[in-house]
This record gives structure tokens, C-alpha cells and sequence, in this order.
């Protein structure tokens, strides 16, 4: 697939948004995704409260609440929700099976919470995310900084190459008041192995291999829409 320009991939960022906020029904709670993808997703959703839709939002960030609050979106608290309707989230890479590598903007704990509660799960992205196998983009792993030699000495066993994710030069600290280790697995053959491994690490809140988590992926390639859903490889 021919690389997109920065100015079609913020289009094609647009347009996938748009067309997973139209799935939003009245009364939805919706789960609101982190990142330049998902952010769209709020501009048009809140474009649709303006023609009378109402609903409730449950956000994976505080980025997101932020801008959802700015936004005039209403908000429900992540802890204090049961059940989700439709979550819309983006990813940094994505295969046709809907495998997901999530966390580049350091939200995946919270994103994958909001992805865990919901029935419906939405991933928007441009077309450069799609991949054939996961793992060009490091592993985000958020870890507690009490547990940080031992996880890393852990990630390390398993393979991987990893680093301390920083930011501005000094440590990155997500909303949850933990680190990240983005690490480097290569092309990882079995993600689903992988993510159990993972879980298995004390000290691991979570990574971000999501993996059974999204029910529809839409793409866009510049003014294309490509769906992909689950048993179906596209459509
Ligand atoms: C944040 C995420 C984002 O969904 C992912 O990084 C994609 O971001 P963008 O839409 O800006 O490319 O997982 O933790």
C-alpha cells in the first residue's frame, strides 16, 4: 500500500473518526480512545450532540476528558462504569486478524479498561497502521515504578530489548502514575502467547497487546473506508 502524505493521513484519520461516529445510537455510553485518531472521533461526536444526540462518555485519559470536556461531551467516570456501548479508540498497528499494538500516547492501561467494558469495540486508523504481523512497533509495557528492575529483568527473559520510555528527558509518567518500557520483541510470531507472558509478570499493569479487543477496524486510505471485522477479512 503507497505511503500517505501527513496531510491525507490526518484526512484519512478524519474520515475513519467520522464514519465510527456514526455507529454512536442515542442514550450510548461511548468509550472515548486517546490520540490524534481518536480525537477526531470527539470532534465528531460532538458535532452530533449539537444536532440532538445524547449520550455519555467514558474517557481513557485524562488528555481525553480534557479535550471531551472542552468539548461539551458529558462525562462518566471510567471507575464508576459497568458496562459500555461502543468504545472508538485508535492503534498503531493493526492486522486483518484484529490483532491490536496499542500505547504509543501512553493511555493503554486505561484503554484497555474502557476496551474490556465494552460490546462494541471500534478502532479507527489510517491505512499506514495495517501490518501483517505486530511487533515493527515496540511493546508498550506500563509497569509500577516499585516493580521497575524486576519487570525489565522480566521483559529481558522473554526476549526483549527494552527502554524506558522518556519524555522531554526525563521519565514518562502515565495518569496512572506508572512507567512505561517500550520494548522490542521484533515481529512477534504469537502475539496471543505473548500477551499471556506478559500478564504473568508481576509488576506488568498492562501492555499493549490488545488482543481480542476490537470488534470492527476501519480504515481509511486517503477517501477510502475499508472495514475489517471479526471472521471476515475485509470489506
Ligand atoms: C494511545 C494509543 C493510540 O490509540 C495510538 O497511539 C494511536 O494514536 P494515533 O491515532 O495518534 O496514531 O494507543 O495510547
Amino acid at each position: 500500500m503507497a505511503a500517505l502524505t501527513p496531510n491525507h493521513q490526518e484526512l484519512a484519520k478524519q474520515l475513519a473518526a467520522q464514519a465510527a461516529v456514526k455507529l454512536v445510537k442515542h442514550n450510548d455510553i461511548v468509550g472515548l480512545g486517546t490520540g490524534s485518531t481518536a480525537s477526531f472521533a470527539l470532534s465528531a461526536l460532538s458535532d452530533r450532540l449539537k444536532d440532538g444526540l445524547q449520550v455519555k462518555g467514558v474517557p481513557s485519559s485524562l488528555q481525553t476528558e480534557e479535550q471531551a470536556k472542552a468539548l461539551g461531551i458529558p462525562l462518566l467516570p471510567l471507575g464508576e462504569v459497568g458496562e459500555i456501548d461502543i468504545s472508538i479508540d485508535g492503534a498503531d498497528e493493526f492486522t486483518e486478524e484484529l490483532q491490536l499494538l496499542k500505547g504509543g500516547g501512553g493511555a493503554l492501561f486505561r484503554e484497555k479498561i474502557v476496551a474490556s467494558l465494552s460490546k462494541n469495540r471500534i478502532v479507527v486508523v489510517d491505512s499506514s497502521k495495517k501490518v501483517s504481523q505486530l511487533g515493527a512497533f515496540k511493546v508498550p509495557v506500563e509497569l509500577a515504578p516499585v516493580a521497575c528492575r524486576y519487570v525489565l529483568d522480566q521483559l529481558a527473559t522473554l526476549g526483549g530489548k527494552t527502554q524506558l520510555r522518556h519524555k522531554n528527558d526525563t521519565l514518562f509518567v502515565t495518569d496512572n502514575q506508572n512507567y512505561i518500557a517500550d520494548v522490542d520483541f521484533g515481529l512477534i510470531a504469537d502475539p496471543q502467547a505473548l500477551a499471556i507472558q506478559l500478564n504473568q509478570i508481576e509488576g506488568v499493569l498492562a501492555h499493549g497487546l490488545f488482543i481480542g479487543l476490537a470488534t470492527k477496524v476501519i480504515m481509511a486510505t486517503g477517501e477510502e473506508l475499508v472495514v475489517f471485522e471479526q471472521d471476515q477479512k475485509g470489506s
